[in-house]
């Protein structure tokens, strides 16, 4: 058997497919491991999204040298939207590498891994090829856990002036609904109860099915509704523009859709949406969020921030602030802007000072942070449907969520995982709420629900 070591950062995409590659692998006698020491093959599965992110992976490679000195024959592997976005700058950065393949490329890993051992030198792809990678792959067989990633849409058209994803993964593109419905009943046979349908844009999922009619994400996800050993369902991310009447419906007719959503909206100021190009207003969004609330009026939001992009005026910062005290947001993420080589808003003149940046993230962040923790605590008192993930640290303890992706902690027994169960809720200690199982469930595990 040969060690894999894969590395993954980023988004759930690339967790996906991190996975995906180890399935690839595991034929040409690849075993995961857990450490890069030692490993016959290491996969960095890297992230571009801001400054930081690139800077990682260079950090790490710098430490594989290291590693690579003790074990010559070590291949390093750097994949991902990095990969992409720099291709043979990487290898001539960091001459470690030897294989470098992009997020549309990795179904070619294995005749990638046999040049290398044939030539000397490195060996790039980073092509989005017209074979759809998705056909290329094996059928999933790496661990899936309770709850599942499966990418039914990938890449971008939207170009939002910030962002590097439309480079790095390339035009918006969707799977066919057969595969994915395929895809979701071997997950859920092989113990995953929650599947979370990902892609860049999922909604804007336009898959092609055998009938040959086009299938939006609502039909998909009612679908998928149908297997019946599948408890929940979810997807991300979403961007306000391709929210539809059908998909905002679905929060109201199927039960198994989860009511939490993370839309991310960016910023609360019209002038710089439209510098952003994220082609809607606040009032759009505002007026999605009121629909939505109406479909499903438990529906809680998430959603994700950029602050200090260049032109925001302390004006337009407080109306990002209105905005969020206007939703009530469950869970955010905020991000000081950080420039893309290669994206538009990468050249704009008027920049936002980084202390001022700082500030802004950090009155943002307080206020996201409070809104987290009253969502928290009006859970407290109620008795909601969890889904057990694993066993807790402590002896009989179990860790589930809540629909609201919520981390809760009961004692109960072990065959409560993989299985939903109501808990009472009854506090609160850091960011994880604690409660008890309702009296039928202590003794016998409850049916999926
Ligand atoms: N497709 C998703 C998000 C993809 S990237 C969407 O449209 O919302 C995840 C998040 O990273 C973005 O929502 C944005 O908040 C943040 N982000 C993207 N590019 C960034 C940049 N250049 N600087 C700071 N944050 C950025
Ligand atoms: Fe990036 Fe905008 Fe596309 Fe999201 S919608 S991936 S933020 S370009
Ligand atoms: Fe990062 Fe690529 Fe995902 S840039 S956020 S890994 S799509």
């Amino acid at each position: 058997m040969k060690k894999l070591f894969i590395k993954s950062y980023g988004c759930q995409m690339n967790a996906y497919d991190s996975a995906r590659m180890a399935d690839l692998l595991a034929p040409l006698g690849y075993a995961p491991t857990g450490e890069a020491k030692g490993a016959d093959m290491v996969i960095l599965n890297t992230c571009h999204i801001r400054e930081k992110a690139t800077e990682k992976v260079y950090s790490e490679l710098g430490r594989l040298k290291a590693l690579k000195r003790e074990k010559p024959d070590m291949l390093v592997t750097v994949a991902g939207c990095t990969a992409q976005a720099e291709g043979a700058e990487i290898v001539a950065r960091a001459p470690v590498v030897d294989l470098v393949v992009g997020p549309q490329s990795y179904h070619r890993l294995p005749e990638m891994i046999a040049r290398a051992a044939r030539q000397a030198g490195h060996v790039l792809e980073t092509d989005f090829p017209a074979l759809e990678k998705f056909d290329a792959l094996p059928e999933a067989v790496s661990d899936t856990g309770v709850s599942a990633f499966l990418t039914v849409q990938e890449g971008c058209d939207k170009f939002c002036t910030f962002c590097v994803v439309p480079y790095t993964r390339g035009p918006e593109h969707s799977r066919a609904p057969d595969r994915i419905i395929a895809e979701a009943g071997q997950l859920s046979a092989r113990g995953a109860r929650e599947i979370v349908l990902l892609g860049q844009n999922v909604n804007a999922y336009r898959g092609v099915g055998e009938d040959g009619k086009t299938w939006n994400l609502a039909r998909l996800i009612e679908a998928i509704a149908r297997i019946k050993s599948v408890s929940r369902i979810r997807y991300t991310t979403s961007h306000p523009r391709d929210m539809d009447d059908e998909l905002i419906a679905a929060h109201g007719a199927i039960e198994k859709l989860m009511p939490m959503l993370h839309l991310p909206v960016q910023s609360g100021s019209d002038t710089v949406l439209a510098a952003m190009n994220r082609q809607h207003t606040a009032d759009d969004y505002l007026c999605l969020i009121g629909k939505l609330r109406a479909a499903r009026p438990d529906i809680a939001f998430s959603s994700d921030f950029i602050v200090g992009f260049p032109g925001e005026s302390d004006a337009d910062f407080d109306a990002t602030m209105a905005l969020v005290r206007e939703v009530k947001f469950a869970q955010c993420f905020s991000f000081k802007y950080s420039p893309r080589p290669g994206t538009p808003a990468a050249a704009a003149k008027k920049l936002v000072a980084e202390p001022v940046k700082t500030a802004r993230l950090l009155a943002l962040q307080a206020l996201l942070l409070e809104q987290q923790d009253d969502a928290n605590r009006a859970a407290i008192g109620k008795t909601m449907p969890v889904l057990f993930e694993k066993p807790g640290r402590e002896k009989g303890q179990l860790v589930g969520r809540t629909p609201y992706l919520q981390p809760l902690h009961v004692q109960g027994s072990r065959a409560l995982i993989g299985r939903v169960a109501k808990v009472k809720i009854t506090g609160l200690t850091a960011n994880s709420l604690h409660g008890a199982l309702l009296a039928k469930d202590l003794e016998t595990a409850s049916m999926p629900a």
